[in-house]
């Protein structure tokens, strides 16, 4: 099968006005995708607005760990995505890695009951479930300020998984002190132990670029995503999940010149004029970049067919524990 774009895009239209189906696209998907949405956002956003949703399917394009979440918060839909692709981030934490973590604390000297887990939304449910199991709970870019808060009432030492830019740049945002496990310091020393992953697609802001851009236009802001490096964050104007991005640069009056770090897809819709990539290589996510028209017609059809592929399943322990933490985020 090899349509044009527009003859695919005829054919999705056509099957969703015929079936009971929600697509759900994320704002890093590609262009021609994000337009066959009827739900975008961020992964909190497509989480909230997916959850409330009555279709018979949702179709999720985003990548693994969005479809696993709605899965898990509501497990009477039926969660299918057009290609099962696994955030790089996601993939750098699982059951066994969490576990050698709280290891690691114990022979550092913290009791597992004075360590309060948060995991990032991009991260397994076997890690989601670990960490609901432990009284922890999950956050995204757009909440983490907020849920960190509250757990440092509790009077633990906060576990940060999997990624160490997301909570190093909080820990500075809020005045704490946080270390990577493994990096020779003590962390009996820190509020926030964060876990040594990252998103490579946000390693690519340095401040370098920084510099360039500043030096080439004076004047210009600099806008960027919580998932880099903290030496990046630090020197930006604006650091912002997703949807804080969006609102930011949106209302920014339209001769304001803005280099944004985030994923490509996104920053080129932003606005027509006076937006740069704060990169000279492509930001691109390759696995929310993996769905295409074709996927996603081909997901339909099989729905249409009576013989849905790629649908999400998530065995019941793991959801039962999973959805504890998930809960305990929506609850905030
Ligand atoms: P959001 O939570 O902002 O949608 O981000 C998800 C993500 O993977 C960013 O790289
Ligand atoms: Fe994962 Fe990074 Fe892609 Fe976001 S941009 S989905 S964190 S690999």
């Amino acid at each position: 099968m090899n349509y044009t774009q527009e003859v695919y895009k005829e054919k999705i239209l056509a099957l969703k006005s015929r079936l009971s189906v929600t697509v759900v696209a994320h704002f890093y998907q590609r262009d021609e995708v994000f337009e066959m949405g009827d739900i975008v956002g961020d992964s909190l956003e497509l989480a909230k607005k997916a959850m409330a949703d009555d279709k018979a399917f949702v179709v999720f394009c985003g990548v693994g760990f969005m479809g696993q979440s709605l899965k898990i918060l509501s497990p009477e839909k039926r969660v299918v995505m057009p290609k099962i692709a696994c955030c790089a981030m996601a993939k750098m934490i699982n059951g066994l890695y969490y576990d050698q973590s709280i290891q690691k604390l114990e022979d550092a000297g913290i009791k597992s009951e004075d360590i309060l887990p948060i995991t990032y939304i991009n991260s397994d449910a076997a890690v989601k479930a670990r960490v609901g199991k432990m009284g922890g709970m999950v956050c995204t870019s757009a909440n983490a300020q907020m849920i960190i808060t509250k757990a440092l009432a509790e009077g633990k030492k906060i576990l940060f998984v999997p990624d160490r830019c997301l909570g190093q740049n909080i820990a500075n945002m809020m005045g704490l002190k946080s270390c990577v496990i493994g990096d020779g310091s003590d962390p009996k020393e820190s509020d926030i132990i964060c876990y040594d992953g990252f998103c490579s697609v946000h390693q690519l802001f340095s401040v370098e670029d920084i510099a360039f851009y500043r030096n080439k236009y004076p004047g210009i802001l600099i806008a960027v995503h919580p998932e880099c490096d903290p030496a990046i964050c630090d020197r930006a104007d604006f650091v912002g999940s997703t949807s804080q991005l969006i609102n930011y640069i949106q209302a920014l009056p339209a001769d304001q010149k803005v280099a944004v770090g985030t994923e490509f897809n996104m920053v080129n819709r932003l606005r027509p004029a006076n937006t740069y990539i704060l990169s000279s290589t492509k930001p691109e996510c390759p696995t929310m970049n993996e769905t295409t028209l074709e996927d996603l017609y081909l997901t339909l059809k099989a729905i249409d067919e009576g013989a849905p592929i790629n649908e999400i399943f998530v065995d019941e322990d793991t959801a039962y524990w999973a959805k504890i933490a998930l809960e305990r985020m929506m609850a905030l």
